[in-house]
């Protein structure tokens, strides 16, 4: 392992947590249905029933198992009733793994560093350039391939298209099986969710999802969720883009979909806005050394989130970026706090 916190309490935000979130009226106000959320089931569960909040009509359930709490290990959330959970920080390959040249040191350096701290989720897509073929060229050169979760996304219309592409970021990624397949964009998703629920069931892939990267596109995604049953939704979240917490967080939560957040530092920007910048006098508290950790924390102390993919090209910030996985999990209040600091100082 690189360096962590010895103090880390790893643990699901749980039930307790989840209200604190969804109970204030700052939060939004669709959120007071899931605030009468109850706790049932089998013990070490966290099971959420409430309303519909588009509706106001049909009711929902979500069952949360709790993962084994474990010091000094990065933070995991469950990936729906599957039993199965991911670490809280991943890695993304927008631009940041679209590279041409032959030395790919440095990305290998960024997945051996992802994996010693405990993470393990890679998200690439065949928009990303090259990202594919070199996430597969580093997973075989350092001999990680199974100790890492292999997002990728099919991002075109028609079947035979979409079955094409997928073949492609196999062979790029180097793998018989994908862990996880997303429909980027949502584009064509009746027609690839098809051939997605056949690969899952032949075996070719282990989950399945959607993403979308704008706030204009949550409503399209709560009506995918709503429409048929997926594995996990990729969406926008940072302290400064704070649109799923209204309606697409909690029903993701609800539904017991797996949420993968992408652009946690704004797409680089918010971290670039924020240079310069003092920390807050809290960060010290959360054992955070900069702007990006703190971001990070915010990200994921929303009890829907199950994992952040900030990208980078580097193994410093993948070190950094991970230890945000680390220590006390945080409560709303300081969440706020974290969103309070930003606005001021962005
Ligand atoms: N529609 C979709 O499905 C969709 C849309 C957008 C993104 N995504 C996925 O989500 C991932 C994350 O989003 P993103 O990459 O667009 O944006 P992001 O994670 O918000 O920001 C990435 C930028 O932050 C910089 N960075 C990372 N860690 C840093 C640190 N500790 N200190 C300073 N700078 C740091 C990176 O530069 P360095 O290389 O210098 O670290 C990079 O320029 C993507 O890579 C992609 O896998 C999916």
């Amino acid at each position: 392992m690189s360096r962590h916190d010895p103090t880390a309490q790893p643990e699901n935000p749980g039930r307790a947590t989840f209200l604190r979130w969804v109970g204030g009226a700052a939060v939004g106000s669709v959120l007071a249905p899931v605030a009468r959320a109850v706790e049932a089931g089998a013990p070490g569960d966290r099971v959420l029933t409430g309303t519909d909040p588009a509706d106001g009509r049909s009711r929902h359930t979500g069952r949360f198992p709790q993962p084994a709490v474990a010091a000094g290990v990065m933070a995991r959330r469950p990936i729906g009733a599957t039993g199965e959970t991911l670490p809280v920080i991943g890695c993304g390959t927008y631009r940041t793994f679209d590279i041409d040249d032959a030395d790919r040191s440095e990305r290998v350096a960024v997945v051996r560093t992802l994996v010693d701290a405990g993470g393990s989720v890679i998200d690439s897509s065949p928009m990303y350039g090259s990202a594919e073929r070199v996430v597969g060229d580093v997973l075989a050169a350092s001999g990680l391939r199974d100790q890492v979760f292999v997002a990728t996304k099919v991002w075109t219309r028609g079947r035979e298209q979409g079955i094409a592409q997928m073949e492609a970021s196999m062979r790029a990624l180097q793998v018989s099986r994908v862990d996880l397949m997303q429909i980027h964009n949502l584009v064509d998703w009746r027609t690839q969710l098809k051939t997605l629920q056949d690969w899952k069931a032949s075996g070719r892939i282990r989950y399945l999802g959607i993403t979308h990267y704008t706030p204009g596109a949550h409503d399209d995604l709560i009506a995918v969720m709503r429409e048929v049953q997926i594995d996990a939704v990729q969406l926008n979240y940072a302290a400064n883009d704070r649109a799923a917490e209204q309606r697409l967080l909690p029903f993701a939560a609800e539904r017991g979909v797996a949420v993968i957040v992408n652009q946690p530092f704004g797409g680089g920007g918010l971290l670039r806005q924020l240079s310069n910048k003092p920390l807050p006098g809290f960060a010290a508290e959360l054992q955070c050394e900069n702007w990006a950790q703190l971001l990070l924390k915010f990200v994921i102390a929303h009890p829907a989130v199950t994992c952040a993919i900030p990208g980078t090209s580097s193994a410093r910030h993948m070190q950094s970026n991970a230890q945000a996985g680390f220590g006390p999990p945080i409560d709303r209040a300081m969440a706020q706090r974290i969103a309070q600091a930003v606005r001021s100082a962005a």
